[in-house]
């Protein structure tokens, strides 16, 4: 298809470029720590108008060819996922999604997606659960999302002391940084008798 060839072409071809940009850009900066503040001040707003190049060509390409689940409504995308991740095989457990009037902005849309798909995947992983229920709900201007296993947990305060490592994983951590970014709160809570995610996000609505 021409808009998929069009999205592959800018993604792979003008994208990393810009990406190269910001990098030779990082080489020339390292090698004149002591350039006067005029011509760093300069190299500095190089990079960040490669780095927002890059995003803007990154969400273009994305809007020509979106993923599968974007062009189904939050609601389908979530019974997919649900369904697909294998997940009424392996435990027993319901999902529900309150039937929402139009979908949330794109934005809110993948904040929710992405959660379920971690949630999931960290489950499957982690958990030796038997049973998961998942949420979908809106109160009042909010959009909430409830994951619950009754799995083996994990020491959440803990895990969230801790600074950001590969080897400590960068799930979670990734949700909370999306969800604080539109203004959301993600929570865990989690012990021994199992595990509880909540992201929640103020909602803005398009029409359908
Ligand atoms: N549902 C769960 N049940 C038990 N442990 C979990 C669950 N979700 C996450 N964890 C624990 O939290 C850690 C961090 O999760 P995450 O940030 O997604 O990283 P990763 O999945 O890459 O290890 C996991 O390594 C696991 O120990
Ligand atoms: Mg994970």
């Amino acid at each position: 298809m021409e808009r998929q060839r069009l999205a592959r072409e800018l993604h792979t071809g003008v994208g990393q470029m810009l990406a190269a940009i910001r990098l030779q850009m990082d080489i020339v900066s390292a090698y004149f720590p002591n350039a006067p503040d005029a011509a760093r001040l300069a190299l500095s707003h190089i990079g960040d108008l490669a780095d927002d190049a890059l995003q803007q060509v990154r969400s273009v390409s994305q809007r020509l060819n979106p993923p599968e689940w974007q062009r189904l409504s939050l609601s389908a995308a979530l019974q997919q996922l649900w369904v697909v991740s294998g997940i009424p095989e392996r435990f027993g457990g319901s999902i529900q999604v309150e039937a929402a009037p139009s979908d949330p902005d794109p934005a809110l849309k993948a904040l929710i997606y992405r959660t379920a798909q971690e949630a999931l995947s960290n489950l499957i992983r982690h958990s030796r659960a038997s049973r998961v229920d998942a949420v979908l709900e809106q109160h009042g201007d909010r959009l909430i999302l409830t994951i619950v296993d009754d799995g083996v947990g994990f020491d959440a305060a803990a895990f969230e002391s801790k600074p950001a490592s590969l080897a400590s994983g960068m799930g979670l951590r990734s949700i909370r940084e999306l969800a604080g970014g539109l203004g959301g709160k993600f929570a865990i809570e989690s012990g021994p008798v199992g595990t509880k995610l909540v992201v929640s996000v103020p909602c803005h609505f398009v029409d359908p």
